[in-house]
């Protein structure tokens, strides 16, 4: 057990609890020198940096690389930030007011319920062939599997090219790892060039013949006077394919990893299917799939008494939040039926998830589906877990029934 904050340990990634009750007991912030950014690991810091205009996702809209002390890429990693820059995820307003306003337009809460009926087949089909096989691995079989369909139905992506997306974002994701390394990067930029090639000529045909696909939606957003430059629709996509299935496979499989360690909770809950809605918000809080977000200081701050300086970096250390005393009792205690749970999984402030609704319609689909489908599902080994640390999973869940 590691008591101390090392995100490149697998120790401490398969268990980093312990050493964010460290981190709270300790203190506000805490510098740390390996990534040299400010660890903040307390509920209502998270909560409320999230939600604070001094800080962004990205500094290029006020400042230079140089005016914020900061030593740009180099030219080789190009195109990985030409892709990434252009996404709302890592603008400020003004362009993610108007970006994200416009992906609002095609991205409404009609088309997102309007799926619901194909969710909840596609998760039948795949747990049905986890049944007929008598096991298989959860994750590849079914947590992977789902929220890629979904998402890539909803953008128009050909069924014969789905298999590109999960390696292209895989790569693409390992960029928002701590230091990565240079050969992720190379495996990034390579990505985000084959990505953008593709989605280039996805995007041109859907110009040429429309259709009832997000793709679509985006284009005729953008012909209605607002601007979404063909940039802003390539990066626009990457990030709803991407953000559309990472968060979502590793939630399912951690949470089923959470459940089988907690035999008599999984049987209350396989007693009792109405405990599902808050079983999944309590699965998300207990064992959070995206571990850490970061944030630029555009101007000084103070947390907790210790002055942050402009062009400094804040790791919000969301796992640590959502386990926080001070907001949820009895953190470290699983609580399927837990009522009081304004976990921050999925953000705050003007970057707060936009798939939030569609994500509990795939969890909730999938999750219920297993109870009814697999009632003696049962795990047949201990997972290992990703190296990663920011984005949190098991390598495998291998499951019999
Ligand atoms: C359980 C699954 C998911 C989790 C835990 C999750 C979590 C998050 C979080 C924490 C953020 C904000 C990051 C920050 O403030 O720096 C975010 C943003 C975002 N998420 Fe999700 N997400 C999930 C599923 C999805 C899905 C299914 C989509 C599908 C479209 C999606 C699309 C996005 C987008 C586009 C953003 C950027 C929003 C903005 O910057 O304005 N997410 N997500």
């Amino acid at each position: 057990m590691s008591v101390l904050f090392e995100p490149w340990s697998p120790a401490f990634v398969a268990n980093p609890y312990p050493a964010y009750e460290r981190l709270r007991s300790e203190g506000r912030v805490h510098w740390f020198e390996p990534t040299r950014q400010w660890l903040v690991p307390h509920y209502e810091d998270v909560s409320a940096l999230l939600r604070d205009r001094r800080l962004g996702r990205t500094y290029l809209h006020r400042f230079t690389h140089e005016e914020f002390g900061r030593t740009p890429p180099p030219a080789a990693h190009e195109p990985f930030h030409t892709l990434n820059d252009h996404g709302i995820l890592d603008l400020e307003a003004p362009d993610h007011t108007r970006i994200r306003r416009l992906i609002t337009k095609a991205f409404t809460p009609r088309t997102v319920a309007a799926l619901e009926p194909t969710v909840r087949r596609l998760a039948a089909e795949l747990v049905a062939k986890v049944v007929e096989e008598g096991g298989g691995d959860l994750l590849a079989d079914v947590a992977e599997p789902l929220p890629v369909a979904v998402i890539a139905e909803m953008l128009g992506v050909p069924e014969a090219d789905r298999p590109l997306l999960r390696p292209w974002s895989a790569d693409i994701c390992g960029m928002f790892e701590l230091n990565p390394s240079e050969e992720t990067a190379r495996r990034a930029v390579a990505a985000s060039v084959e990505f953008s090639d593709y989605l280039r000529t996805l995007i041109a045909e859907r110009r040429r013949s429309p259709g009832e696909d997000l793709i679509s939606a985006l284009i005729a957003a953008h012909d209605e006077g607002d601007r979404l430059s063909e940039q802003e629709m390539i990066s626009t996509c990457v990030l709803l394919l991407n953000a559309g299935h990472e968060a979502t496979v590793n939630t399912t499989a951690n949470g089923w990893w959470t459940l089988f360690r907690h035999p008599g909770q999984l049987a209350e809950l396989r007693a009792d299917h109405s405990l599902l809605p808050t079983a999944v918000e309590e699965l998300m809080r207990f064992d959070t799939p995206l571990q850490m977000f970061e944030r630029w200081v555009l101007d000084d701050i103070e947390i907790g008494g210790t002055l942050v300086p402009r062009g400094s970096e804040l790791a919000l250390l969301f796992g640590s939040a959502n386990r926080d005393p001070a907001r949820f009792t009895d953190p470290d205690a699983l609580d399927l039926g837990r009522a009081d749970n304004p976990h921050i999984t999925f953000g705050a402030g003007i970057h707060f998830c936009l798939g939030a609704p569609l994500a509990r319609i795939e969890l909730l689909a999938s999750f219920g589906e297993l109870l009814r489908s697999a009632p003696t599902m049962r795990l047949t080994g201990e997972p290992v877990w990703n190296p990663g640390y920011v984005i949190r999973g098991v390598d495998e869940l291998l499951v019999e029934l």
